[in-house]
Order: structure tokens, then C-alpha cells, then sequence
């Protein structure tokens, strides 16, 4: 895959005015270093799986000390597609956490994501958890549940392997991540 050619392509088109600004998608922090070694312009975003079981903390710190706004998707863990589960929703920790605070196990998990500075990206097809969804901005963790969200057990839900194929840019899944497991 030719990065650098593409990104070229990506300022072109924000030159252009065909759009506001030019992002990147499951890029680690090496492809980040890579694209700004080249950019012009640098990429105003980086959209990567987040929630609390993937927590991207390395990430997350690059980006704010490069001002690449990082935004997750599968922010509850990509419940019912092929790649996630119910992980997210029910972990015991935040299930706790959201009794305590008379709130759900999904709302936990987004305002813990708003709370670190990063842009959410969840989707519903149901009108009440949309509704539920929307409903994170009136209160907040407190520090003892900041720490035990901060404790859980890591891992991706996308691992990368259906997108490895040893004809394609990615024959392994450690040329996708960067090692960044
Ligand atoms: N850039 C990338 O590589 C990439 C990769 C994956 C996903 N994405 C994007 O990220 C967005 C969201 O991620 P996602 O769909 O993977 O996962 P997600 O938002 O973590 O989870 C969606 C699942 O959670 C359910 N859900 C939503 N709100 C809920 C709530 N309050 N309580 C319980 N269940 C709830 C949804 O069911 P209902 O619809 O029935 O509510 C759906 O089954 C999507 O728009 C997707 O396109 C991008």
C-alpha cells in the first residue's frame, strides 16, 4: 500500500475544497510517524477501535502530543457483528459501576470514552438507545471508578486477520498494528 501517494492524493482533494479535512483509519502510532515524516497537511483524525476492554493508551498519547483528534468506533464493543461481543456490556466492573450510578453498562462505557478526550462513535438502530446513548453529558466517573475502568483486562475485539492475505499489502496481522497488540 502506498501511503504517502495517497495522502498526497487526500491534501490534494482538501486543496481542492472537496473536503474540510482529511483523516486516517486504524493507523498505529509507526503509520502515524510514517504519514506526518510526509504530510503537508496532517491528519486531522484517527479513527480506531476504543471502549474500555481496548483502551489504545499509547495511541491516545501520541495523538494528543502530535493534535491528531482520535475518535473510537465499537465504543460498546461491536456487540452482534462477526468481529465483536458482549465484552463491553457485560463486564462485571462497569456493570457495577453502572448500578452505583443508576445508569447502563453502555453508558458507563461511552462517558469513560467522552471523559478521555476522544470522539465517540456508536451505533444503534433502536430509538431508546439512541436516546440512552445521547444521555452522557449530566454526569461523570469519579476517581475510584476511573481507576477500576483503568485496571480492566485489554485486549481488540478487531484483530485484523480477515483483512491478511499473503497476494495484499497486509500478509500478517503485525502489518496492520505495527506491533501494537
Ligand atoms: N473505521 C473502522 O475500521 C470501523 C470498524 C468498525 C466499526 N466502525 C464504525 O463504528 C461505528 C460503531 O461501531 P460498531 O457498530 O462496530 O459497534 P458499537 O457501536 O460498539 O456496537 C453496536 C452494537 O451495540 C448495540 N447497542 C447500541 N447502543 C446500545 C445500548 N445503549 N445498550 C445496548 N446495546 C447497544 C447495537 O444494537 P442496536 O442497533 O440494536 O441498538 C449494536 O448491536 C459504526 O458506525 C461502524 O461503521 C468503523
Amino acid at each position: 500500500m502506498d501511503f504517502n501517494s495517497v495522502w498526497a492524493a487526500m491534501e490534494e482533494c482538501q486543496r481542492l475544497n472537496l473536503t474540510k479535512s482529511i483523516g486516517v483509519s486504524n493507523f498505529s502510532c509507526k503509520k502515524l510517524t510514517d504519514i506526518l515524516a510526509i504530510a503537508n497537511i496532517p491528519p486531522a483524525v484517527n479513527q480506531v477501535e476504543m471502549n474500555p476492554m481496548w483502551q489504545q493508551k499509547k495511541l491516545r498519547e501520541f495523538c494528543r502530543a502530535n493534535g491528531i483528534f482520535l475518535t473510537a468506533y465499537s465504543p460498546l464493543g461491536a456487540n452482534g457483528t462477526f468481529w465483536g461481543s458482549d465484552r463491553v456490556l457485560e463486564c462485571e466492573v462497569l456493570k457495577e459501576i453502572a448500578k452505583a450510578k443508576g445508569k447502563t453498562a453502555a453508558q458507563v462505557s461511552l462517558r469513560w470514552i467522552y471523559e478521555q478526550g476522544v470522539g465517540v462513535i456508536v451505533k444503534s438502530f433502536n430509538g431508546e438507545r439512541m436516546k440512552q446513548n445521547l444521555g452522557i453529558f449530566d454526569w461523570s466517573l469519579d476517581e475510584d471508578e476511573l481507576k477500576k475502568i483503568d485496571e480492566l483486562p485489554q485486549s481488540r475485539a478487531v484483530t485484523g486477520v480477515a483483512y491478511t492475505s499473503k497476494y495484499g499489502p497486509f500478509r500478517t496481522v503485525e502489518d496492520i498494528w505495527d506491533g501494537e497488540m
